[in-house]
């Protein structure tokens, strides 16, 4: 994918950064790796000046569009103000004040840099809340980089998780000790009874269920009707903190997140991206009973950046666009189109498919009957055919993730216009790659290889 001026940069990247990425899941090889320069509204651009009709948007924070004036000239002004204080200031009450605005259940937040730092302190404030020290995470989904949750991840190997019935903890990554396992209980994800068996063990030493109320991480699978509410139930049972892990869904899906796409309250939620556009900010948020733990002599929560200037009033600008309306609005529009549109084209090809998950954030499986979990996807659908079709949409410059289990993300700056423009793409490719006129593979991050 690379071409003269990014191949060059990407080579002076390989010497300064293993693998020229700070991310591991950036890299795909040496040859394809994506290297870009600047992106605006719906766009990416790469060195050489080639376009790219983003549906990556940084893997979720951009929904307004990249650089968006509004939000830039709040920043503008902001930036003379001083970037750190160590003090309270007014963005960050707005900031509050906003995601309880848009929040329903949510009446205390406090705020943080990033969706790794937000799942961490969140873990921690149910700990401390509960004095228990287990949690629980489900199978396929992702809530971050430390060494609590990175476990039975998207990546991980059916042969290492067990039966389903009987999950095992699979490690994300070397370097994480093995005595963490102790902490971590995986559940599949839709499985009310499997759930329920474990708690009927383990749960009176569990402090906190971490979900992600869609399968963000795993090709946005939706719960089962009823699942959430179940979820929800068992938690109240065995007084076990629920904590719905809103880092992709939230501010996107529903301008409340989940609490109001699903209708079920969490104790705690967990944002970050889509509240800042792009600009790093992370938010712990939920009941005040359970938020006023976190405090002096209580459960410690700090960060240097916690709150700082630009990013709290990048999010203040945000969500201000966000409370509006419009944003979804049109992020409804132009989802619809291209969900249904996708639907459209498959069945014209004769292809099984479902296509799931909401107008801001959706995927593709190829399987008989819709894969239930990141299990199912694994082992029930075939993504082949896709990745090829989406290797052949980036050559027409329309980029989403090349990883099938990665979602589709929409932004405020998407068009009808470039939504027709990528039913096009997809049809035309899907054509090709069918029909054998196209036969590259799909590109996939080497951490995704399965
Ligand atoms: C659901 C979820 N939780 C947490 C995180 C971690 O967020 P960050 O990369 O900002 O640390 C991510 C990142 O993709 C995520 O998708």
């Amino acid at each position: 994918m690379q071409t003269p001026k990014s191949r060059a940069l990407f080579q002076r990247a390989m010497n300064v950064m293993p693998y020229g990425v700070n991310s591991n899941y950036r890299y795909f090889s040496d040859e394809d790796t994506l290297v870009f320069s600047d992106a605006k509204g719906g766009y990416v651009y790469d060195p050489d000046g080639n376009a790219f009709l983003d549906y990556r948007l940084g893997w979720g924070p951009v929904i307004v569009g990249h650089a968006d004036e509004y939000i830039n000239d709040y920043v503008k002004a902001a930036l003379d103000r001083g970037q750190v204080y160590a003090a309270t200031h007014e963005y960050e009450v707005r900031v509050a004040e906003r995601i309880i605005d848009l929040c329903p259940g949510v009446e205390m937040v406090r705020l943080t840099n990033t969706g790794s730092e937000a799942t961490l302190h969140s873990l921690r404030l149910a700990r401390g809340y509960t004095g228990r020290d287990i949690i629980l995470k489900f199978e396929g989904s992702y809530h971050g980089a430390h060494d609590y949750v990175l476990w039975s991840t998207a990546n991980a190997k059916l042969e290492e998780v067990g039966e389903r019935a009987h999950p095992r903890a699979s490690k994300g990554s070397i370097g994480i000790p093995d005595i963490m396992k102790e902490l971590l209980i995986p559940c599949p994800w839709n499985a009310p009874d499997i759930l329920e068996d474990i708690l009927s063990r383990h749960g009176d030493k569990i402090a906190a269920i971490i979900m992600e109320p869609m399968l963000g991480n795993g090709n946005a699978i939706m719960p089962l009707p009823g699942f959430l509410e179940s979820v929800r139930a068992q938690c109240d049972k065995y007084g076990i903190v629920l904590i719905f892990d809103e880092v992709k869904v939230g501010f996107r899906i529903a301008p409340g997140g989940a609490r109001e796409y699903f209708g079920v309250i969490p104790d705690i939620s967990c944002y970050a991206k889509a509240m800042g556009n792009g600009y790093p900010i992370a938010a712990v948020a939920g009941h005040e009973k359970i938020m006023m733990h976190f405090g002096p002599g209580k459960v410690f929560q700090g960060g240097t950046y916690a709150g700082n200037v630009v990013s709290t009033a990048a999010a203040d600008a945000t969500l201000a666009l966000i409370q509006k309306g419009d944003v979804h609005r049109q992020l409804e529009k132009t989802g619809n189109m291209l969900m249904n549109g996708f639907r459209e084209i498959l069945s014209r090809q004769g292809i099984i498919h479902h296509v799931h998950g909401a107008s801001a954030l959706f995927g593709i499986s190829f399987s008989e009957s819709a894969p239930r979990d990141w299990r199912e996807l694994l082992t029930d659908c075939s993504f082949d055919v896709y990745e090829s079709v989406i290797t052949y949409m980036m050559e027409q410059g329309i980029l989403r993730e090349p990883f099938a289990l990665e979602p589709f993300y929409l932004c405020a700056a998407h068009s009808e216009v470039d939504a027709s423009r990528t039913l096009q793409a997809f049809e035309d490719g899907l054509k090709k790659v069918l029909s054998g006129a196209y036969t590259r593979q799909g590109i996939l991050p080497v951490d995704a290889d399965f």
